[in-house]
């Protein structure tokens, strides 16, 4: 059985957090989680991945950052199809535009994203936040 992907960007830590929750809940699941920086990541292991997470706060004005996440998702859309992805992180001022817009682009391009909405944390995580994380994990692990 293969890790599970969790593959983020962070600048500030908040989304790493929300990672190493996800990552948690994945074992808790009975399975094995790898955390991965985007830069790190590698798109040959997600395209053979049926679940996989990826992760990124609000940045610029309501979108992905865009010197590496934004060029790597636009890959994974490429061949993202059927594939079940969680998608998730941190914001500040704003209403979680920039996720409702990942989470439909995600399905657009033919992913199952879980439970069709982002999981989303304001700032830095709160216990109810990282509860919701970890549970995002266990449901990760039983696909
Ligand atoms: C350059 C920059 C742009 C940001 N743009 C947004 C935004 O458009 N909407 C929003 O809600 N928060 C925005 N934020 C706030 C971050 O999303 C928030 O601080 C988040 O917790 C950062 O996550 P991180 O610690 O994982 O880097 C921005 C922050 C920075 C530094």
């Amino acid at each position: 059985m293969g890790k599970i992907q969790i593959v983020y960007w962070t600048q500030g830590g908040n989304t790493q957090i929300m990672a190493e929750a996800i990552a948690n809940g994945i074992k808790a699941g009975g399975k094995d989680a790898e955390l991965v920086f985007v830069s790190d990541a590698s798109l040959e292991e997600l395209k053979n991945a049926d679940v996989f997470a990826l992760g990124c706060p609000a940045m610029g004005d309501e979108v992905l950052e865009e010197a590496e996440m934004e060029p790597f998702v636009c890959d994974v859309e490429s061949f993202c199809q059927g594939k079940t992805i969680a998608l998730f992180g941190s914001y500040g001022w704003g209403d979680g535009q920039w996720m409702r817009d990942w989470v439909d682009r995600m399905n657009k391009a033919g992913a199952k994203v879980l439970n069709n909405e982002g999981l989303m944390a304001h700032e830095t995580p709160d216990d109810a936040e990282l509860a919701e994380c970890v549970e995002v994990g266990k449901q990760l692990a039983a696909v």
